[in-house]
């Protein structure tokens, strides 16, 4: 009988391709069954995990209870924060933001927005550190020392003297220098298209390049 040795070894090959192609998707269809159940990167997160971050302080939510002064804070200050915002708040150029400093600067060809210098409310001051910092390890003050560290950035901007208790009750007191430089979209009737010169002259609103 005819044998061509060629063909046999031709067939055979590509017969094994593609077992091969197909042991490999059996394979991943085997895999992938439990992955989908435990072994996949992330998991289904939890009510109690949703809750730790739902925590932003709005108009009519209680704040945290706890309270402290700008001398504590400023030993946790010294201690979990200067590293990256300095030791007096001026910040690190272009990497960690100024906290201190630049008020009345915002309208100047020099703006520098800091605490005290941008942020219009004190509440918000408090639901940002809260959150987010120290920024190597987010929600681990208390909230004593919560308090304590954001009077010291008050302090630090000139805003409370070095005495005042900041507490639940004592933050709605404070008058950020920049409480009145912001100006409401609806009331004005303005939007993002609204022409620079109008909003210039309209309503005095400083624009930079
Ligand atoms: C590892 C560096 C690091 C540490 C430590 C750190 N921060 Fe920050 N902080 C940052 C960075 C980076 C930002 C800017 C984050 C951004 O804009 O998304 C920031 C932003 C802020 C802001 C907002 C500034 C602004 O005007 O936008 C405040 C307030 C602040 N940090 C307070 C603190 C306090 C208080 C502590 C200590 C309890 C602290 N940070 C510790 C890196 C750090």
């Amino acid at each position: 009988m005819a044998f061509n040795l060629g063909w046999f070894l031709n067939r055979a090959i590509s017969q094994m391709y593609s077992y091969n192609i197909c042991a490999f998707f059996i394979a991943i269809f085997i895999f992938s069954e439990p992955c989908l159940a435990a072994q996949c990167p992330g998991t289904s997160i939890s009510e109690n995990d949703i809750s730790r971050w739902n925590i932003d302080i709005s108009k009519n939510s209680p704040l945290p209870s706890g309270s402290g002064t700008p001398l504590m804070g400023k030993k946790i200050y010294l201690e979990k924060c200067a590293a990256c915002h300095g030791e007096t708040g001026e910040g690190m150029m272009g990497i960690y933001p100024a906290l201190s400093g630049g008020i009345g600067s915002l309208a100047t060809t020099t703006p520098l927005r800091t605490v005290g210098s941008f942020w219009p409310y004190p509440e918000s001051v408090l639901d940002y550190v809260r959150r987010a910092m120290p920024l190597n390890a987010p929600q681990s003050l208390n909230t004593d020392d919560l308090y304590s560290v954001v009077s010291y950035l008050f302090y630090m901007n000139h805003i409370i003297p070095q005495e005042f208790s900041l507490n639940e009750k004592t933050i709605h007191s404070i008058k950020m220098p920049n409480k009145d430089g912001f100006i409401n979209e609806k009331e004005e009737n303005i939007n993002k298209n609204t022409p620079r010169d109008e909003l210039r002259s309209r309503l005095g609103i400083c624009l930079h390049p």
